[in-house]
């Protein structure tokens, strides 16, 4: 007779959900990825290739960034996705099995994803849809799209950027449904980032088939922000808002916010047409080296929440004056719309804002939180005026009450759960996540979807400011073998009662013969 013993690897926060256990493929035809329950807000965290190019990525500098996530505050603020870019991470042995570049990732990919999630952050990694990657050092997944994803599930990633290099004669749309399909089957839960830089125009279809995709060209060269170059890309983005949308987003590539180069302004300016797009906030600057204003700006929670707020709406130009922009059409989901102002001048421009260019009835009383100061003012009647300072922004939250939400962020810390028994019959195994809010006093209402396992029961408690997540796992019925779980949690807004975007808790298990 067979006993088991299970050891809960992992416990990170990812955004996962698919039917528990199940390789089962769905054709990509018939789901819309949005349906999936990944990125359902636009994905945050940081990349290597804007500072650093290919060649100095190896295990320490990704440890090492992982460290300044952690005491810098950007995982506090939401930034979870960390993980090398085309660098030499792997290659295809002869029997066609990706493995890992040894000398630069002594611990292996799988450990390094085992190191990020022990962390509490997920797993970020690199491919290409072509035959080569585009400095050509590393293989590509065309033909082994199958083998190629069932690696990266094994690695355990949780994020995926798909490259569009050496793909010559492909084409564009069916090689990233085939990587799709490929992932359905690996049977683990990836976000899809498509990385084609706008060729076959994803923002058409893509939706059914990843998460994310580049709109554009690389947003500058390794180790060289290019304002002007951003500026082009914002433009092009700009006008696509309406294909964005929770689950399936335009992406103007990497920030450069606090790379060499840019002003304080221009990285504020930066990092509210990202938040004001609703695109994905991956950092690409060194976090190890931020001066104070950078990390300031990288983690404003009140313009993160702009970005991240549930409904996922990305605004877009509604006046153009000269050197100063507009932007409006982002409610957000207390009621309240974002706008923002934009003045690429060289001089201060004093900007009038009427309530009727930014969907608003003209008689509207208005309260306007400025998330760059953190001041409110107020009511307005009609309009408000602002001076906005040569290439900078004023971010602006316009709101019916002088009320405005604390950012609807929520960090869940890891917990690494270590589950043992040695009994031969089925045990109850009790383990505790315990989530905490950042900003609220009090977590919001937590609903578990239905639809859990039946050896997987998941109990919520309250407890004081924070809430009680309680896995109650029992071994019955458990064959030996790997096992990937989600615990789905959704958040309720505790004022409006309405829904926030869902976390994900994803745990990894061996179940293990006894001898
Ligand atoms: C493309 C991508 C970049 C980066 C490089 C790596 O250019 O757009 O973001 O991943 O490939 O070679």
């Amino acid at each position: 007779m067979k006993t088991y013993s299970i050891i809960i690897l992992g416990i990170v926060v990812a955004s996962l959900s698919f039917p528990l256990g199940s390789k089962g493929q769905t054709p990509h035809s018939e789901i819309h990825a949005a349906d999936d329950g990944l990125a359902l807000t636009p994905p945050m965290g940081w990349y290597p290739w804007n500072e650093f190019g290919e060649d100095p990525q190896n295990e320490k500098l990704i440890k090492e960034i992982v460290e300044a996530m952690l005491t810098r505050g950007l995982k506090e603020a939401g930034y979870s996705y960390v993980g090398p870019d085309e660098g030499i991470c792997f290659a295809r042995d002869a029997t066609g099995k990706l493995t890992t570049n040894l000398a630069r990732y002594p611990s292996s990919l799988r450990g390094l994803g085992d190191y990020i999630h022990k962390k509490g952050l997920k797993y970020a990694l690199y491919t290409d849809a072509g035959t080569r990657t585009c400095s050509k050092a590393m293989p590509g997944t065309k033909d082994h799209e199958f083998e190629d994803m069932a690696t990266f599930a094994e690695w355990r990633a949780d994020y995926l950027k798909i490259d569009w290099c050496n793909a010559e004669g492909q084409n564009v749309a069916k090689s990233y449904a085939k990587l799709h399909d490929a992932q359905h089957a690996a049977g683990r839960p990836i976000v899809h980032s498509l990385c084609s830089w706008g060729e076959g125009e994803p923002w058409k279809w893509a939706a059914a088939v990843g998460h994310l995709w580049r709109t554009t060209e690389d947003i500058c060269a390794p180790g060289k922000a290019d304002w002007a170059r951003a500026m082009k890309i914002t433009t092009a983005n700009e006008k696509l808002y309406e294909a964005a949308g929770p689950g399936h987003w335009n992406d103007p590539d990497m920030m450069i916010v606090g790379m060499d180069g840019l002003s304080e302004a221009q990285n504020r300016s930066l990092f509210s047409l990202w938040c004001m797009m609703a695109a994905p906030l991956i950092a690409g600057n060194d976090l190890r080296k931020m001066t104070p204003s950078t990390i300031q700006i990288l983690t404003n929670l009140e313009a993160i929440g702009i970005n991240q707020d549930p409904l996922g709406n990305p605004g877009h130009i509604v006046r153009r004056e000269d050197k100063v922009e507009i932007w409006a059409g982002k409610p957000l989901f207390d009621g309240s719309q974002a706008v923002l102002v934009f003045n690429q001048g060289t001089v201060p421009a004093d900007v009038k804002v009427r309530w009727t260019e930014i969907g608003l009835k003209e008689s509207a009383s208005l309260y306007v939180r400025n998330l760059w100061t953190h001041r409110t003012t107020g009511p307005h009647n009609n309009d408000i005026s602002v001076r906005v300072a040569p290439r900078d922004v004023a971010l602006l939250r316009v709101s019916k009450t002088n009320d405005f939400p604390v950012p609807p962020i929520i960090v869940a810390d890891r917990y690494l759960l270590s589950f043992r028994t040695t009994s031969k019959e089925a045990q109850k195994l009790t383990g505790t996540i315990t989530v905490k809010t950042n900003g609220s006093d009090e977590l919001p209402l937590w609903k578990v979807r239905q639809g859990l396992p039946s050896w997987l029961s998941v109990k919520v408690t309250k407890n004081g400011k924070s809430q009680r997540l309680i896995n109650t796992v029992s071994t019955g019925g458990l064959k030996k073998g790997s096992y990937h779980a989600v615990v789905r949690a959704d958040n309720v807004e505790a004022t409006s009662g309405k829904s926030l975007s869902a976390l994900y808790y994803d745990v990894e298990f061996e179940a293990m013969t006894r001898r």
